[in-house]
């Protein structure tokens, strides 16, 4: 299983604090049948250069590589971001370096008010004119503003694939909704948004349990799709 979404590089975000806690939580999601997770820490366009993000980046991962360099049986790594939508996004000319290992899939978080026709563009020029595949993050956390049916139909109209978190199938007040979106092949990726081992830990096993539990193999049937399909170009570390 791959984690596609976490905040797992130390000292990189609001995510993991040190590289003993990457560790525990990288040995989580291993315990809990993840085999690849994606680092996506986020991307504020306003806020970090280009080169900067990248640079800080690679500086985190080097931390957390030389940490667990003598440890077996941890996730391989690829790395990515948690691109904040922005509207130049699709003109964006180091895009290719946010996304997804060396694939052309990008994880993005979208604003959080309505969307208008703009922002459709904006993501249906990506994944026409630049091939780039949109990732809407945590689609969940968008559901109290935007109208789903017509929202889903106009994502996949504009090339986007949709990740939900595994709170989102965990928490009991929101499991039937998340469901009924894993039935109707409406996610691609789960996630685990992970931030750390105590708030916002990887939950990607019990997420899995649930779905397995509920929809039985069937549930997983998109879900693989996507990963192999991702796996077949990520680089992974
Ligand atoms: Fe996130």
């Amino acid at each position: 299983m791959i984690d596609i979404h976490t905040h797992i590089l130390p000292e990189m975000d609001d995510g993991s604090s040190n590289v003993e806690e990457s560790i525990k939580m990288l040995g989580m999601l291993s315990e809990q049948g993840v085999d690849t997770i994606v680092a996506t820490p986020h991307f504020y366009i306003d806020k970090a250069e280009p080169a900067e993000f990248l640079q800080r980046r690679n500086e985190c991962f080097k931390k957390l590589s030389d940490g667990i360099c003598k440890i077996d049986n941890l996730p391989k790594i690829a790395l990515g971001a948690e691109v904040q939508f922005y509207s130049d996004l699709s003109s964006f000319d180091r895009i290719e370096e946010f996304c997804i290992g060396g694939t052309n899939y990008i994880l993005i978080e979208m604003p959080f008010f309505p969307w208008n026709g703009y922002t459709y563009q904006t993501l249906n020029h990506l994944s026409m004119s630049r091939r780039i595949i949109p990732v809407i993050a945590h689609l969940e956390r968008y559901l109290d503003f935007i109208n789903e049916k017509e929202v889903l139909l106009k994502l996949k109209e504009a090339g986007a694939l949709v990740q939900i978190n595994a709170d989102f199938i965990i928490d009991r007040t929101t499991r039937r909704k998340a469901l009924s979106l894993i039935k109707q092949d409406c996610v691609s990726f789960l996630g685990s948004d992970c931030h750390n081992i105590t708030s916002r830990p990887p939950n990607m096993g019990e997420a899995a349990d649930i779905i397995r539990k509920k929809l039985g193999d069937r549930g997983f049937e998109a879900l693989r799709y996507r990963e192999e399909k991702l796996k077949d170009s990520l680089v992974v570390y």
